[in-house]
């Protein structure tokens, strides 16, 4: 006979249903940076680079895309599940160029809502309880969850940031250990995730790296994730290479894309997986049972943007525009005399904050407290100095978090105003300086 859930002696009835334990793995639970580090807990003129959202609009043509769509009919209904058709053709168009082959729209592209549901939907298919999946620290943080909530087991490699006393360095000096990556591998390894550019660090994989991780997934027969999202945010003219372009690696590789990232739309939810046939065809699979479809008014938005982009040269323009926001934040680090990653891709700068000294006893809030040093003085610096930023030791496990704790993420996707005004508030960290 099945057990009534009864209500607790003391009749108290708020907790009657127990949830899943899925949800103690993968810090579902615990409270995340971006709660604590949320506008709403600090004060309101605080200028916020800690979450990576833009404060400026997609481009009005793009926009002004979505507004017909919706005047539309058939785009305000049910799209196929692989992706709208016209939003397919554009991807193939705009990418097979990059993956040197023709795009099958049928069976080669799908349309996800978002980079995240994406990725979460290849976990859905390919993994077994059990299942290892190999993800570079810092890591973007809903790999963690949408691993476990699928029953795998994330497993841990560093990438090593550079020597503390190197006066300038460059994403480019994180670097990975193979011998690490190697001894990582174990019988249950299905796939490692590869983030390139990279957040938080701003990496952008190198092709020896690239090909040394393609050796390993070749040797252990392992399914590669490879998350571009920011593969338009490429700086100084240095080569995004794409693992799934190494011999033999178009087979076990799924690329990840996101319309949020590349349009200034990361609430519009649109992504798009790339890959073979039998990657592709048993994520549809998950994701038409997890979503059913994306949001189809803002497929054809999407569409009109990878359409049109290249006759506006609008990549070209806009990483213009991101390398001068950029570099309004580092000449605000190299006035103050602090050290910081110059990121070669994505639109973020870690700045090493080991220097930065703030009263012990400053009050921190519960949420803080008992966390990394970063925290502390991610929080100092939003309340004191009026920026917020995000504290890198939450895209590490607990055994590797030290190694984030020497650093603070300073997101530069704002306009220009907004950056130089944090620019001129961060000089009054000077005083903090050890
Ligand atoms: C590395 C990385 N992957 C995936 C995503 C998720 O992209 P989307 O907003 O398209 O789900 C993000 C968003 O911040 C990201 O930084």
């Amino acid at each position: 006979m099945a057990l009534l859930a009864k209500p607790a002696a003391n009749g108290d009835r708020t907790n009657l249903i127990p949830f899943s334990s899925r949800l103690k793995e993968g810090r579902a639970l615990a409270q995340d940076v971006w709660s604590i580090y949320n506008v709403a807990n600090l004060p309101a003129d605080c200028i916020n680079l800690g979450q990576g959202y833009m404060n400026f609009s997609p481009p009005q043509w793009v926009t002004e895309a979505a507004q017909t769509a919706l005047r539309d009919i058939a785009p305000n209904h049910y799209s196929h599940p692989r992706g709208r058709i016209r939003l397919r053709e554009a991807i193939k168009n705009f990418y097979s160029p990059q993956f040197n082959r023709e795009l099958d729209v049928e069976s080669e592209i799908l349309v996800t809502s978002g980079a995240n549901e994406g990725q979460y939907s290849v976990f859905t298919a390919f993994l077994e309880h059990g299942d290892e999946v190999i993800m570079f620290e810092p890591f973007f943080d809903q790999y963690l969850p949408s691993v476990t909530f699928n029953g795998g087991k994330p497993v841990y490699v560093p990438l090593h940031p550079p020597a503390h006393s190197k006066e300038k360095s460059t994403s480019n000096d994180w670097t990975i250990d193979i011998d690490e990556l190697r001894r990582a591998i174990t019988p249950r390894t299905k796939m490692i995730i590869i983030n390139t550019p990279h957040n938080p660090v701003g990496k952008v994989f190198t092709r020896a790296e690239l090909e040394a991780i393609a050796a390993l997934a070749e040797e252990f027969n392992l399914l590669v994730m490879s998350d571009e999202v920011y593969d338009c945010l490429v700086f100084d003219g240095k080569e995004h290479v794409r693992i799934a372009n190494l011999p033999g690696m178009w087979d076990r590789t799924v690329t990840v894309g996101s319309a949020g990232k590349a349009f200034a739309a990361t609430g519009w939810r649109v992504g798009w997986l790339i890959g073979p046939k039998s990657i592709i065809q048993p994520t549809l699979a998950a994701s038409t049972r997890i979503v059913f479809c994306t949001n189809s008014p803002l497929q054809e938005a999407a569409a009109c943007g990878l359409e049109q982009a290249k006759e506006r040269q609008f990549f070209e323009t806009q990483l213009k525009e991101y390398a001068e926001r950029r570099a309004i934040l580092t000449d605000a680090f190299d006035r103050l005399g602090l050290k910081y990653t110059l990121p070669e891709g994505s639109y973020f700068v870690l700045l090493d904050i080991s220097d930065v000294n703030f009263p012990e006893d400053y009050p921190f809030p519960e949420s803080v407290l008992g966390r990394g040093r970063d925290f502390k003085a991610c929080w100092f610096i939003a309340l004191e100095i009026g920026v917020s930023s995000i504290p890198v030791s939450e895209f590490y496990c607990d055994e590797h978090a030290n190694i984030g704790e020497a650093f603070g993420r300073f997101a530069f996707c704002k306009d220009v105003e907004t950056l130089k005004k944090a620019a001129e508030r961060l000089q009054a960290l000077k005083k903090y300086i050890k």
